[in-house]
């Protein structure tokens, strides 16, 4: 079994339908030689599309994939890279910030791309996301920014993460955008109604989900989490399958065509969410969970 591909728009990248997160890499306290492991791991699952930002364990975590990769430099050519940028902590590696903010100026931009290559390891990232929307963007500027990128070739392609349906839209008006990157688990279903998901239908541009999962909260002690994972459950003995795979089907359900982000160390959490490109739940099976999440039926 291996993940299929899909691609994002007609021009957009094409990607690992499950794409793996590499926020909490800086936790797992491994060797460069285990996390080229993990990488090379996730591409025998066919899982080829990996996720990053600049914050990442505060500014850490592209170069500890990098050094990794560099370790099998050719490995390059067989993965695709997205990171965010557009969020600013304040951290001893970045001590001109004296407060926490978002910056979406073209000068922040790129420099934060020209980080990431050099971090990386690579001549090129092929998707860059702003990762929050900023009250004080300006989309003229970032779409000025995003064209330098793409004609010095360091850039292949443009999306966000986080952004409002009218955000997305003011944005795409100046500049192609391939995705929007949002939060989405039987937990988390707000963009089911919010007009995020119906955006992305319409101009098909699938969705990027993080924390499928709740981050975790789904194998919690909340009265919500327990409720939810006994529809999962339910589902999952009578396919035969595991639990989070019912989930990570349960997001890839809706039309628009949602590619999951796995945040897992351990290879067979991944795996289960790549065995759920082959579970199509039906109608039933879909509100049993939603129900179950939501507490009550739907209306
Ligand atoms: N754009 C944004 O604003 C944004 C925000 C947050 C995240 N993200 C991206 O989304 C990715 C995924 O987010 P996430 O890490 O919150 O995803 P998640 O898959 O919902 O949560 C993963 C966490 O749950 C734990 N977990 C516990 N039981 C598990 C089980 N049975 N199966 C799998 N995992 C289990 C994992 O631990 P183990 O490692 O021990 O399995 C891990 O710590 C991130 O890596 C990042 O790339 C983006």
């Amino acid at each position: 079994m291996t993940c299929p591909r899909i691609q994002l728009t007609d021009c957009g990248p094409q990607l690992s339908r499950v794409v793996a997160g590499a926020w909490r890499m800086d936790s797992w306290n491994w060797s460069p030689q285990q996390r080229l492991d993990w990488i090379r791991g996730c591409i025998e699952l066919g899982v080829t599309s990996f996720d990053h930002a600049d914050i990442y364990g505060g500014y850490t975590v592209e170069g500890l994939f990098g050094e990794a990769l560099a370790l099998e430099p050719a490995l390059r050519q067989r993965i695709e890279l997205v990171t965010k940028t557009g969020i600013a902590l304040t951290t001893p590696a970045r001590p001109a910030h004296w407060i926490k903010h978002y910056n979406t100026r073209a000068a922040h931009i790129e420099a934060s791309v020209e980080n990431s290559l050099r971090a990386l390891r690579t001549d090129w990232i092929d998707l860059l996301l702003i990762h929050r929307p900023s009250p004080l963007m300006d989309p003229d500027e970032i779409a000025g920014a995003f064209e330098r990128l793409r004609s010095a070739g360091k850039v292949r392609h443009f999306g966000v993460s986080n952004f409002t349906p009218s955000q997305f839209a003011m944005l795409n008006a100046r500049t192609p955008l391939v995705t929007n990157q949002i939060e989405l688990s039987p937990l988390h279903r707000e963009p089911l109604h919010d007009g995020r998901l119906d955006q992305a239908t319409t101009l098909r541009t699938p969705p990027m989900i993080w924390s499928a999962l709740g981050g975790g909260r789904l194998f919690g002690d909340a009265p919500e989490a327990q409720r939810t994972r006994a529809a999962l459950e339910a589902v999952a003995n009578t396919r035969g399958v595991s639990l989070e795979t019912v989930v990570y089907a349960w997001i890839m359900r809706h039309p628009s065509g949602p590619l999951p982000l796995t945040g897992s160390q351990r290879l067979p959490a991944i795996a289960a969410a790549v065995a759920a490109t082959r579970l199509e739940l039906d109608e039933q099976e879909w509100f049993s969970i939603w129900q179950a999440a939501a507490g009550h039926e739907a209306p």
